[in-house]
């Protein structure tokens, strides 16, 4: 079946950003941890070799997975940590790559607070020290940081970003959703604080402030500034589709470059299409699960809008595009298994994406479980093998663990000690 012209059309127009980068399509390779760093947390030349795959998928802006800003604090195993330019020759690499399709690149900054497996890191630190819940004994509660901890951590979102910078990437992107830090400083559930670093709206929202002031601060107006914001956590009582407009408005102000909509956390993964609390049944019924509110602010606010979570099809894709929602399609899953889908769904040969992740089927797990599935997807990529999308999530849990026992076993010998 051929495809109509228009959803090629929709995909394939530039985007101008508004500090004068032009992207050259409207598909964007969304963020996923790749988790191939070594067990000192410095970048493998296996990144590269994944992202040469995706510089030949066609898509117009390539954002990494969240390198973090601080080597004590690791998301997961295997999480690249940029504090100094110890290892700009490898960080260059990996932004040449990126970008040797001529894509716009984007390094993704994090922390992620409280959000910590055990094992991982011990010392978790968050606004509050409030644990994540509904996976008992698997996560810390965090220690509260202070005023000068806070002050610390800002400074190293805008070193990190000026070293990414200086290695070859178009820019940064902060990392404020899916509840790492500074998705912990938004929600009221998170930051009880009482101090100008906590409160109302406006008092939670200082750190995200601050984080974008000090890296535009360092890597001036040339580089692309992005933020990954949570449109909501779809947590009873925790940050919601209003706070995410004002803080949107915050970021217009600010003069961010591009912000990707996405949504949910750890105790909610909204952003893998499982939330905890039930959705608008027209929220459901749609193929991309945040186009509600992307739909609802696009009128207020002039910033442009990436949307990431649940695009599927060329047709879903150009008519996002095309109603003005979003200005920018993000695509994390589909490119795991199809890295060069965004140049097959460009010029017309691909409809969809074919392929999908098969699940284990029990719901609880399902959102980490996908997580894990795809990992092992972009490691053998990283290998110079193709994804291998029919095999079992059984198979792949033994695949993930055997990358992974090294870095585990350096871990807890280093916190026995
Ligand atoms: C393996 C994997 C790793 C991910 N790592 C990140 C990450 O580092 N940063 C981030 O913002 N989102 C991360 N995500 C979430 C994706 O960017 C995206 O929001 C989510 O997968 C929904 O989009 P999709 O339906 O196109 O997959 C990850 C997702 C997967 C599957």
């Amino acid at each position: 079946m051929s495809l109509d012209r228009a959803p090629t059309t929709a995909l394939a127009r530039p985007l101008t950003l508004p500090n004068g980068v032009v992207v050259p399509n409207r598909l964007a390779k969304a963020a996923m941890s790749e988790c191939l760093g070594d067990t000192r947390h410095s970048p493998t030349e296996r990144l590269p070799t994944l992202y040469r795959h995706w510089a030949e998928g066609g898509a117009g802006l390539v954002l990494t997975g969240n390198v973090m800003v601080d080597r004590r604090a690791i998301g997961e195993v295997g999480n690249v940590a940029v504090e100094d330019d110890r290892d700009l020759p490898l960080l260059q690499q990996w932004a040449t790559a990126a970008g040797s399709g001529g894509a716009v690149t984007l390094a993704q900054l994090n922390h992620p607070g409280r959000q910590v497996l055990l094992g991982v890191g011990n010392h978790p630190v968050a606004p509050s020290p409030v644990r994540v819940t509904g996976a008992a004994g698997v996560f810390r509660t965090p220690r509260e940081l202070s005023s000068a901890d806070i002050e610390s951590i800002i400074e190293r979102f805008a070193r990190t970003a000026g070293v990414m910078v200086r290695a070859g990437f178009g820019g940064v992107q902060i990392h404020a959703a899916h509840g790492y830090l500074v998705n912990q400083f938004l929600s009221p559930l998170t930051n009880q604080r009482t101090d100008r670093w906590g409160g109302d709206l406006e008092g939670r929202s200082r750190f995200l402030i601050e984080v974008v002031r000090a890296v535009r601060a360092e890597v001036g107006a040339g580089a692309v500034l992005a933020v990954k914001l949570n449109s909501a956590d779809f947590q009873r009582g925790g940050f919601d589709n209003h706070d995410a407009e004002a803080v949107l408005g915050w970021l217009e102000e600010e003069r961010v470059d591009l912000v990707e909509i996405s949504g949910g956390n750890y105790e909610s993964t909204a952003f893998m299409g499982v939330p905890a609390e039930p959705v608008a049944a027209s929220t459901r019924a749609r193929e991309a699960y945040f186009l509600d509110f992307a739909e609802k602010v696009r009128g207020r606010l002039s910033v442009p809008l990436m949307l990431t979570g649940g695009f599927r099809t060329a047709a879903g894709m150009a008519e996002a595009l095309e109603s003005g929602a979003v200005d920018i399609v993000g695509l994390a899953r589909p490119t795991a298994l199809e890295p060069d889908l965004p140049r097959r769904l460009l010029d017309g040969s691909a409809e969809a994406t074919t392929r999908t992740p098969r699940q284990l089927g029990i719901r609880r797990f399902d959102g980490m479980a996908n997580l894990l599935w795809h990992t092992v997807q972009l490691q053998r990529m990283g290998r110079g093998l193709p994804p291998a999308p029919d095999r079992h999530p059984l198979i792949n849990l033994a695949d993930y663990s055997r990358h992974y026992a090294p870095y585990l076993l350096n871990r807890l010998s280093g916190a026995s000690r």
